[in-house]
This record gives structure tokens, sequence and C-alpha cells, in this order.
């Protein structure tokens, strides 16, 4: 028998929605911020705690999307809030070319939390300065082999940001337009998605892939890294584990560097602390941020020793790497994790997760599939649904009016991904409401 769960102990929904007033903020938005920035869901945010937000009329909603996967820790997390309260009471907001002690403690710390084989680490603000500077160090570990190795393989679907590499690297070809150019040493691969390959068909499906490339190059004179996003976000769709090891061993052969994004598996999502961890392999770098800094400005880049010193002095740094209430949030994020071992909670709450979330993909004929690990996981529709988007937009908002928040990825599929404090009870109901909606949108 299904276990029933009073509603009123997470959501409370008690004025109109949108709230009165919202529609007043966004359009004083709309007249004064780019609209690069605009789109999103009809919801002004007043507050958020642990795995619930509240609107400007104070009502409360059960957060699926951690604010993009900022939120792992919980929202405004006392001890982040400790920490970032501590150095402000000591009077010290920045100090950039002068050092402070929170920033040799947390960099100790984050080293010591990546694990094995990571020696060094550079702080910055934002995830697509973590990418773009992991591209560098690539370029720069290239260059010093030979000047023309300056070859990256990135992947067809992937995405890595909205600087000028970051696009570059990444795989919307709408998006870099603006580029202007294409640099002839980025090459995509073709992603393997599941539903491409069997289980056991990645090694030819890579071997494939590789070899349309050494068509055109050599990868050992001519490529210098791969940057790989963890799982591919708009799915959560992670790659066979033979593939990436066999990738891995591709590069070691050809002394060519991996850089993983972690932007949105590090930092605890998927069960691990870091997502490449499903695959049994080390890295070169991993490029992380949102969950980094539990929701202040945090991104950085971690790797080898012999990488990471490439750079001169005062050449990878910027005006608010290692800002101390950045290094103070990071460093409660970190102990946060392991106080309250959250990796452990992700994995095991995932599985409750993606088990209702299987439950409803089976009894409906609209969904694909249940992609993700941990706590990411994302509904897969079925892409020839007519306009399948708008419908998936409709859907998300259904949710949002019975105060569940979702992620809207513009694609075929919805994203959830709740902070890792989300409780069994919460998951249950959301999930309940999401099978509501689904039958609601597709079967009316
Ligand atoms: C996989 C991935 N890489 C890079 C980025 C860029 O991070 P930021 O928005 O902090 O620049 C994002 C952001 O969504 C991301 O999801």
């Amino acid at each position: 028998m299904e276990k029933k769960i009073d509603i009123s102990n997470h959501i409370k929904i008690k004025s109109r929605l949108p709230a009165f007033g919202t529609d007043r903020l966004f359009k004083r938005l709309k007249k004064v911020e780019s609209r690069s920035m605009h789109g999103q869901l009809p919801i002004a945010w007043k507050s958020a705690k642990d795995f619930y937000v509240y609107d400007i009329s104070g009502n409360r909603f059960i957060d699926f999307t951690s604010t993009i996967f900022v939120a792992n820790t919980g929202h405004s997390n006392q001890r982040i809030k400790k920490y970032i309260q501590r150095t402000l009471d000591n009077d010290l907001l920045h100090s950039y070319v002068y050092i402070h002690k929170i920033r040799v403690k947390y960099i100790e710390k984050l080293i010591k939390f990546a694990g094995r084989g990571f020696d060094k680490a550079f702080l910055m603000s934002a995830g697509t300065e973590a990418t773009e500077a992991a591209f560098k160090l690539m370029r720069m570990y290239g260059q010093k082999k030979n000047k023309r190795k300056l070859g990256i393989i990135c992947f067809e679907g992937n995405w890595h940001g909205r600087t000028l590499a970051a696009q570059m690297m990444s795989g919307n070809i709408n998006q870099k337009k603006w580029v202007g150019y294409t640099d002839k040493n980025i090459h995509h691969l073709p992603f393997p998605y599941p539903w491409k390959i069997s289980d056991d068909g990645y090694e030819s499906f890579l071997k494939k892939s590789i070899k349309k490339l050494k068509k055109k190059i050599n990868l050992k004179k001519d490529v210098c890294g791969v940057m790989i996003e963890t799982f591919q976000g708009w799915g959560a769709l992670f790659y066979p584990k033979g593939y990436i090891q066999m990738l891995k061993k591709i590069c070691k052969e050809n002394d060519i560097l991996i850089s993983f994004d972690e932007m949105q598996a590090g930092f605890s999502r998927t069960g691990k602390n870091f997502g490449f961890q499903h695959y049994n392999i080390t890295p070169d770098l991993i490029c992380c941020g949102k969950g980094m800094g539990g929701g202040v400005p945090l991104a950085g880049v971690i790797g080898r020793k012999e990488i990471m010193d490439l750079p001169e002095v005062g050449n990878m740094s910027s005006t608010n790497s290692a800002n101390p209430i950045s290094c103070s949030a990071g460093l409660a994020v970190i102990e946060e994790i392991q106080k309250k071992k959250l990796t452990l909670q992700a994995k095991n709450k995932g599985k409750i997760l993606h088990y209702e979330l299987k439950k409803i993909a089976k009894s409906n004929k609209n969904l694909f599939d249940v992609y993700g690990k941990g706590l990411i996981a994302a509904l897969v529709f079925e892409k020839k649904i007519p306009k399948i988007e708008i419908k998936l937009k409709y859907l998300v908002e259904r949710c949002i009016n019975d105060g569940l928040l979702l992620v809207y990825t513009g694609r075929e599929s919805i994203k959830l991904g709740p902070p890792l404090t989300i409780t069994k009870d919460a998951i249950l109901l959301a999930t309940k409401i999401i099978k509501k909606n689904i039958n609601l949108v597709f079967n009316d």
C-alpha cells in the first residue's frame, strides 16, 4: 500500500500563483537587465532554506533544482553562514595579492577531498572560467611537448560554459555562432547515447570515432587534451564505464590529458565525491563550480602539480581568485559533506528517487527513459511528440503550481536535482506530483 504523506508538512501554497507582485518584478527586470538573463519560470524567490523555497507571498515549495545543482548542502546552510559570518566579523572581505589563512586551509582541504592523483588547485568565481582554465592548461601542456600539439577533443551535445573556449568546446552550434570562426584544433566526437549503442557496443563506437579522427590528425602529435562533461547535462547521461576507461587508455598512449567538467556532477551530487569516480579512472584535471561554493561564487581547477604549475607566476589568476568569503563557504561545504555523510546520503536517496521515477517511466508511453545517478535524474520524453518542449514547460509550470520546483531544460527532458539533504518523504511526494502532472499533460 502506498504510504500516506502529509503534503502540508512540506508544501504550503496560500496565495494565487504566481504570487502577487511577481509580474511587476519581471517587468522591471525586463527593462533594465540584458535579455540573455531572462526566460525564467514565473516565481520570485524571497528565501530558501534546506530543500524549501519561499516566494514573495510566503508560499513554500519543495526545491528539486538546488538552483541548478548549487545548493547540494541545502539552501542557506548553517555551517556556510557561520563560516562566512566569521570571516565578515574578522573584517576580511578581500585580499587578492596578499594571502590569508582560510585560503591555505581551504585549498589543502579541497585537494584531499579530490583524492589521490591531485596536488594543486586554482580558484576562481565561475564554472566557465574553470573550463577555460583547463583548456589553457591542456594547450600549455601540448605546446611544451611540440608546437602543433594543440588539439582538444570534446563531445557533441556536451556543454562547458559561455566564454570563448568554453563555447568552442561545447557541442551547441547555434550558441557559438557569435564566435565567427571555428578552431580547426577542436574536434567533437559523437556522444555514446544509450539509445545508439548496446551495453557492450561502446568499444566499436569509440574505435570508429577515433579512426575517423585519425584520418585528419595524428593523435600523439596533434592532440593535447580531452574535455569531458562527466554526464551530458540535459539528459543526465553518463558514458558507459568501459568507454571512458578505453578513452583514458588511448590518452595515456598518446600523451593526451583528460579533463572532467564536474560542474554538475561534483561535490557529492551523484553519490560519489566527484562523478568521474563512477568510471574508476583518475583524470588529469577536474573543473568544478556550482556546489563547490554552496551558493557563493566559487569555481576551480584541480590537477597534478606538473600541469597546474605550467603557467608562469601571475599568468593564471583573477582578482576574485581565492576570495576569503568564497573560501570560507567552500570549506564549510566540504566539512558539511563529510560530517553529514552527504555523499552516501545522495547514493542511498538516489536509489529511492530513481526507483520511483523508473516506475513512472514504465507506466507512461510518452516517457522514453530515466537517466542519472544519485540525486541527479532526467526524465527523457519521446522526442517525436509534437511540441514536446512546450508540453514539458507546461508540465514544469503545473508542478510549480502544486508546490514543486523542477529544472526545465528546453529540450525533451526535465531534470531533477534536490539538495542532498532532501528527505525520503519529500522525494515520494515530489515523484507523486510529477506522476500526476505527466498524466494530466499527456493524457488530457
Ligand atoms: C557542465 C557545465 N559546465 C560549465 C558550466 C558553466 O558554469 P557557470 O555558469 O558557473 O559559468 C555549467 C553551468 O551550467 C555546466 O552545467
